[in-house]
This record gives C-alpha cells, structure tokens and sequence, in this order.
C-alpha cells in the first residue's frame, strides 16, 4: 500500500494542509465501526483486462464531459468566506462536525482507490477513467479540508492512508458498491440542496451551496460505473443478481442507520430523517433502472419495518458499547446475530425484476 499513498497524496498535494501530528479528528476516521466509511483495494490485473466495446460512443461521449472538466475552478473557499464559519448550534455541532469527517473519509478513500487503479492498468479507458475519478475525488476530500479548518479539525490524509484497514473487494463488489455509493451520494446531496433551495434561512453553513454541482461529479462516476457493467453483461446476470441486491439493500440499510444517528443534523434542516431517507432511496432506486436487473421493493410495507428492527438493534448495541463492561461483551455481538438475521430477512423478500432500458445513460435530473 505505501506507493500508493504517494500517488493519492501527490494528487492531494496543495489542496490539503496537512496537520502533520495525529489528532482527534484523524482518531475519528480512523475508527472502523461496521457503519462507517471504508477504503478498499482490488485486483488491479482483473481491471486491467474490463472491455468497454459494446458501448464504445457511449463511453467516448463520457469520457469527453469528464475532460471538459466543468468544475475545475469550483471547489475554492471563496476569499469573501474567510470568516469562521464553526459557530453554528451547540447542539448541531458533534453531529456536523461527525458530517464532515465521515464525508471526507468517503471521498478520500475514493480518491485512493481510483488513483491505484489509475497507477496499476495499462488499458487506456480504465487509466482515463480513474484518472478523472480521482481527480474529482482529491478535490471533494480537499473542499471538505477547507471548511473543517474553521473547527480546528485537520485530518492528516497521509497518516489515514497509512494506518487504515484496507478491504479488499473484487472488482465485480467494487463495481456494484461504489456505483451503488456514488448514485446515492448524488440523490443524498441533491435532496439536500433542494431541500435548502425551498427554506435557504435554514441553511446552517455555506457548504451546501456547493452541494448541486458536486453531486453532478458523483452521478457521473455512477455513470462510468453503470457503462462498464452494462458493457459486461455476466456482471448483470446469474448469480450476480443475489450479489447485487446483496449490496443495494446493505447500501440502503446502511445509510438508514447511520442517517437516524443524526436527528439534530436533519432537524435543523427540517427534514426527518425518515422522510429524507425514503425519498433518496426512492430516487437512488428509480437511477438503478438503467443497469441493476433487480430492485428492492420500496414498496412493501415490511421493507421500512425491518430497517426500523435494524435501527432500533444498532442503537441498542450503542447504549451497551458506551457503558463497557462485561454486559456488553456479551450484548453486542449477540444483538450483531439479530442484526444479522433481520438484514436475512429483508433479503429474502420479494424483488421488483427490471428490463434494462437499450439507452444506459441517464441525466441527474432531480
Ligand atoms: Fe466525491
Ligand atoms: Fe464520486
């Protein structure tokens, strides 16, 4: 892993201050809970191998609006914003500020596993495609940086790259995790941005001004994600189908947990977090029309009851986690079982089989 920190760092360089000694917020990200956000690493030489061919125009098309670059000049603090931005809501504050170091998190391990794929492929498409990734990538984790400054909060992105636990997925889990990941990433931050659009008092900071065009970036990546599938079609069929909804519903369940372990985040904007979570589901489902051959059924009635039995498991695991002890060692695996058996639950209900339109491409029209 250590070359690859460089070549993540190197594309970070200048748009990240490094704090240079490990802090609380570094401590933060660097923890490993189920829920939060991972970095990964792959099989280089499988990806190296992916054929694009049957969507040749389409792919050229995308690689073209990736070159444009439309928002190269976007992600700047803008100098009239200089002013201390963290005085918001004591009560908003933990929740903001966890907002910010998970999204960080997110969006640098993106950037560290595009720019290794980028480093590692001889074939021309992947290394344009991750390339442009991971430049999106570095600039996102980068902004983020910009804004955490105002709380004191440095994540030194050079200690996490080296002390983070890696996962490894295969390319196929790969594929249908991070399209999973950057299509909800977009539905989450345009239900935002449009949320603020209609009550912009409620806007506790300047971040979500940037939120629209930042989405657009990740239903783009999603786009990419989304040609190299449908392109390979084995990697929509057989039992790739039990893997890809496998992957939605942990996607979707793990999002609905940790959303509702943020009621003050989602109250200050109005917005409960159950409704926001229905609609970005409702969105992220209807963009997966254009490559997943399944879906979840948002509609039967027990799919939200069984997320709510999810929920209400994690948060009884968290009570027992924060008093220690000898209960706890035993309560929190014993609820992960329970927690274990419902996600089974919900698995195995009924899925809504999808005819893949012949247009892949999509517009992020919400
Ligand atoms: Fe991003
Ligand atoms: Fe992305």
């Amino acid at each position: 892993m250590e070359k690859n920190m460089e070549s993540a760092e190197s594309l970070l360089k200048g748009q990240i201050p490094s704090a240079g000694t490990i802090n609380e917020s570094t401590k933060a990200a660097l923890e490993d809970a189920v829920l939060s956000p991972r970095f990964y690493t792959t099989n280089f030489a499988e990806i190296d191998q992916v054929k694009i061919d049957l969507l040749r125009r389409e792919w050229d098309v995308l690689m073209a609006e990736f070159a444009a670059d439309k928002n190269a000049d976007h992600f700047q603090r803008p100098a009239d914003m200089d002013k201390d931005y963290s005085k918001i809501n004591p009560e908003l504050y933990d929740e903001f500020v966890d907002f910010l170091i998970s999204s960080i998190t997110s969006e640098f391990s993106g950037c560290i596993l595009y720019a290794e794929i980028k480093r590692k492929v001889k074939n021309q498409d992947m290394k344009d495609l991750f390339g442009y990734m991971a430049r999106d990538e570095s600039r996102h984790a980068g902004f983020i940086n910009q804004w955490l400054k105002d709380f004191n909060i440095g994540i030194d992105l050079g200690f996490l790259a080296k002390s983070k636990k890696y996962t490894y997925f295969k390319p196929k889990f790969i594929y249908y995790a991070t399209y999973l990941s950057e299509k909800i990433g977009y539905a989450r931050y345009i239900t935002i941005f449009r949320e603020l659009e209609k009550t912009p008092e409620l806007r506790f900071h300047p971040i979500f001004l940037w939120f629209e065009r930042w989405c657009n970036d990740e239903f783009r990546h999603g786009e990419a994600f989304a040609l190299i599938m449908r392109a390979n079609p084995k990697l929509l069929s057989g039992i790739n189908k039990y893997w890809i909804r496998f992957f939605t519903l942990a996607v979707y369940a793990t999002m609905y947990v940790r959303d509702h372990s943020r009621p003050q985040l989602y109250r200050a904007m109005n917005i409960s977090p159950t409704d926001y979570d229905k609609k970005v589901l409702r969105i992220t489902n209807e963009i997966t029309k254009q490559v997943f051959p399944v879906m979840l059924n948002l509609d039967d009635p027990r799919f939200y009851i069984y997320l709510e039995q999810m929920l209400a498991l994690f948060q009884k695991m968290d009570v027992y986690k924060k008093k220690g002890g000898l209960l706890a060692k035993v309560m929190v695996p014993l609820l992960g079982v329970r927690v274990g058996l419902v996600f089974v639950k919900t698995y195995f209900l009924p899925v809504i089989s999808n005819e893949l339109p012949a247009d892949v491409r999509m517009a992020p029209s919400w």
